[in-house]
């Protein structure tokens, strides 16, 4: 392993290297997931997420989310809201079926935030000038806003490679796959690139789609406001 930036104060102190250590990470959450073939596709995802994930800032102009924050640290706070969500808030509304969907749904809805290895998304010159990006991140990764239909495509090509694999034991159904990769789809709610938009304005609003979408959003802005003392944060 080697030493990463900061964690904020989950177990994941280092940056993993093994798929054991990937996995490790996402434990405790994993192990919320009672649907076998659920849980084995997301592992069967996190150990194929871009390398870049796993050392990513959350913010990678450093003018979005907390101060200091890692994306596997936001990940892991959407999952902690998450849990208060399932078992507390909307206790008796969940089936198992959407909390397993919900928490899959959510480690892997930033998976692929600066496009597919290889052909990443960087800061440029022009965008330093435009927002204000300090100096140094010239060439940097960089959030793309295309990157939760990215990450859908990805995922999409993962289902297959999992259901092939997984033989007779039948893989992943369709109903569980439609509602996670809709909800990584969609992650970006009112804010996702129009052009990725399939029906013109019209959003799917199941209720494990629009939570995560929600915990995505809140636990970005909440974390802002703690950490930057910024109100007014777009
Ligand atoms: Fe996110």
């Amino acid at each position: 392993m080697n030493i990463s930036q900061t964690y904020f104060g989950h177990e994941a102190k280092t940056s993993p290297t093994t798929d054991k250590e990937k996995i490790q990470i996402f434990k405790r959450h994993l192990e919320r997931i009672k649907t076998t073939s659920i849980k084995a596709f997301t592992e069967f995802a996190i150990i194929r997420l871009p390398e870049y994930f796993w050392t990513l800032p959350a913010s990678t102009t450093n003018l979005n989310h907390a101060a200091g924050e890692s994306l596997i640290d936001h990940v892991m706070g959407c999952l902690y809201i998450s849990r208060q969500v399932c078992d507390a808030q909307f206790k008796d509304h969940w089936t198992q079926r959407q909390k397993d969907q919900l928490v899959s749904a959510l480690i892997l809805h930033d998976g692929w935030r600066c496009g597919i290895e290889g052909s990443e998304y960087r800061i440029t010159q022009e965008m330093i000038d435009e927002k204000s990006i300090d100096q140094k991140l010239l060439g940097a990764l960089k959030t793309t806003p295309e990157h939760p239909e990215i990450g859908y495509r990805q995922l999409l090509l993962l289902v297959q490679e999992f259901n092939q694999k997984s033989g007779e034991t039948g893989g992943i159904s369709s109903r569980n796959v439609s509602m996670i990769l809709k909800a990584v789809r969609y992650h970006y709610g009112p804010w996702m690139e129009v052009k990725h938009k399939p029906f013109s304005l019209s959003w799917p609003y199941d209720s494990v789609v629009m939570q995560v979408h929600n915990i995505d959003f809140h636990q970005c802005h909440n974390m802002i406001y703690i950490t930057r003392g910024d109100q007014d944060h777009g």
